[in-house]
Order: C-alpha cells, then sequence, then structure tokens
C-alpha cells in the first residue's frame, strides 16, 4: 500500500508535521531490529470515527515491549489518548493507525541499551484495490516453504518488527509461484498463519484455528471472531491442524486487522469447498462488520470513539 503524507504523527509526546518525523542511519532499530508495532483500524460508524479494540491494541504493544524488553517510558492510557488524538489531528474518519516503538540513536552494537526508546504513530488511509471483489471472492494461498520461527527462537507473540522478516520471506515466494498470500507450518509442520493473518479452516460446521502454541501472532480480530463463534452458537475448536486440513475444509479464511475476514478460496492450486465464499465465512464477516461498523449494538465494547 503505497503512502501519501497525511498533517501530523504523534511522535514522543507531541503532534509533529508529518514530514519532521524522521530518525537517524545509525539508529539501533534500522540495524538490529529492536522494535515493536501496532496496526489498528478506525472506522467510520453513524456516531463518527471509532477506534477498534483500542485497549487490546495498546496492551498487545505493551506486552510487545515487555517481551523485547524495550521499556516504554508511557502509560497504556498515554498511548490510548494519543492514538485518539492523532486520527482527530489528521482528520481521518476511517483510517490504519501504526504505533511503533523503536530503540534510537546513541550507539552501536547488538544491546541496544545506550539508545533511546521511542514512540512514534501515525495514521493513514487503508486503501486496498478492489476491496469487495477481494472479500467477496477470496484470496488463492500456498503452503510456504519458510516455516514460522520455531518457539525458542524469536518471539512469535510479540509483534516485533524481526519476525517480519519470516513473513516478507513467506509472502514473496507465494507470490513468485503466483499465489496472493502465503500460510506458513510451524517447526511440526501443523498449520501455523499467513504473513499477516492468523487462519481458520471449517470442517462440516466446525471452525477451528491453530492455538497460540503453534507459533502465531494472537490476533486481536483472530480473539474478536472466536467471540462471535461463541455469540452466533458456531462450533469452535482451538486446535493443532495437520497440513491436509487445509485440503479438507469446506471453508477457510484470514483474519487480521488489514485482512479483516477475509475468505480463502483456494490452497496450493485445490479448491476450497466449491471454490466461492463458505456460508460460515460470510455470515461470520458480516457481524464482524455490521458491528466493526457501528451498525449492531457494540456488546463487547469493541469501539471506541475517538473524540
Ligand atoms: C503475523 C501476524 N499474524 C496475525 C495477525 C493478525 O493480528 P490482528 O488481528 O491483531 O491484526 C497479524 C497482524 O497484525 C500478523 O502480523
Amino acid at each position: 500500500m503505497k503512502l501519501t503524507p497525511q498533517p501530523k504523527i504523534w511522535f514522543n509526546g507531541e503532534l509533529v508535521d508529518w514530514d519532521k518525523a524522521q530518525v537517524h542511519v545509525l539508529s539501533h532499530a534500522l540495524h538490529y531490529a529492536s522494535s515493536v508495532f501496532e496496526g489498528i483500524r478506525a472506522y467510520s460508524t453513524p456516531k463518527g470515527p471509532a477506534v477498534f479494540c483500542l485497549a487490546q491494541h495498546v496492551e498487545r504493544l505493551f506486552q510487545s515491549c515487555r517481551i523485547v524488553r524495550l521499556p516504554l517510558p508511557w502509560q497504556p492510557a498515554q498511548i490510548s489518548q494519543a492514538i485518539r488524538d492523532t486520527v482527530v489531528a489528521n482528520r481521518q474518519e476511517a483510517c490504519y493507525i501504526r504505533p511503533l516503538v523503536y530503540r534510537g540513536y546513541g550507539a552501536l552494537g547488538v544491546l541496544p541499551d545506550d539508545c533511546p526508546v521511542e514512540i512514534a504513530i501515525a495514521s493513514f488511509p487503508w486503501v486496498r484495490p478492489n476491496e469487495e471483489q477481494l472479500l467477496a471472492n477470496g484470496l488463492a494461498v500456498g503452503v510456504s516453504s519458510w516455516r514460522r520461527m520455531a518457539p525458542d527462537t524469536l518471539p512469535a507473540m510479540a509483534k516485533c518488527a524481526g519476525n517480519y522478516v519470516n513473513s516478507a520471506l513467506a509472502v514473496g515466494e507465494a507470490k513468485d509461484r503466483g499465489f496472493q498470500e502465503a500460510v506458513m507450518l510451524d517447526v511440526d509442520g501443523f498449520v501455523s498463519e499467513g504473513s499477516g493473518q492468523n487462519i481458520f479452516l471449517v470442517h462440516k460446521g466446525t471452525v477451528s484455528t491453530p492455538p497460540v502454541g503453534s507459533s502465531i501472532l494472537g490476533g486481536i480480530t483472530r480473539a474478536c471472531v472466536i467471540q462471535l463463534c461463541r455469540d452466533l452458537g458456531i462450533a469452535l475448536v482451538e486446535q493443532r491442524l495437520p497440513r491436509e486440513m487445509l485440503y479438507t475444509a469446506d471453508e477457510a479464511f484470514f483474519t487480521g486487522t488489514v485482512a479483516e475476514v477475509m475468505p480463502i478460496r483456494m490452497v496450493d492450486g485445490l479448491q476450497v469447498g466449491n471454490g466461492a465464499r463458505g456460508s460460515l465465512t460470510q455470515r461470520l464477516q458480516e457481524r464482524f462488520f455490521t458491528i466493526a461498523r457501528g451498525r449492531a449494538e457494540d456488546r463487547h465494547g469493541w469501539l471506541t470513539p475517538v473524540a
């Protein structure tokens, strides 16, 4: 997605002009990936723009910082407010929000202790070409030869920059092979997730998704979809999924802040179900969008108005 400049970025406590939010080329994070980030959406609702699952995203940001030992000198309430202030300053109705915490300029060497911990929050429109068509028809995906990292190598549960080398390798390979996305397996060969999405399968009316122990990022959309299954009385299991279950599924879909609820129509050249969006996928997708766009009762408190 190509970026277009917006008015402001929240940078270490101040709203500064978009072009003024800059780093030095010797910043630690550029060399050693000492950074963590979040991806959040604000939706346009009848009551004005609202951030989706703000508290959950801020909580995950602080957890990522804790896991990779980035002491963020702010409180969660301050970051939540800064996120809302950024969207207001940019006068956005619906947007994608990117908080980034990183080690800045000061010293070089793997251990970053002499480098300041900095934070920036940007917001901008997320434009997805053929959005309606994609959400209706879904993606053709391929199982990657790149595995998700083994549990004792990199922290899959942290949304840290270094993990996205793995994601970029997988999605790059998928595109080279003519697929739109990758599905990665975990170190034991069980289904893990996409490059930036969690995965769900449906077999005979039961929805299944890999557990946190399969080297996934604990997706916030994943948690919402699990809740929606409970709300709608749909059977759901979190369990290790052998690769073959991808090829025998009646339905499959990805979840994520960018992906939202995205059907998967083909895996490794085999049609999923009859190759069209499945009925449970459509039901969950509709429920998700109705709540996110403020058109149904927000029973779980997922929406936070920006103003
Ligand atoms: C690797 C990975 N898995 C899953 C997800 C989906 O998580 P969420 O629903 O919180 O956006 C993301 C996106 O943040 C991701 O980068």
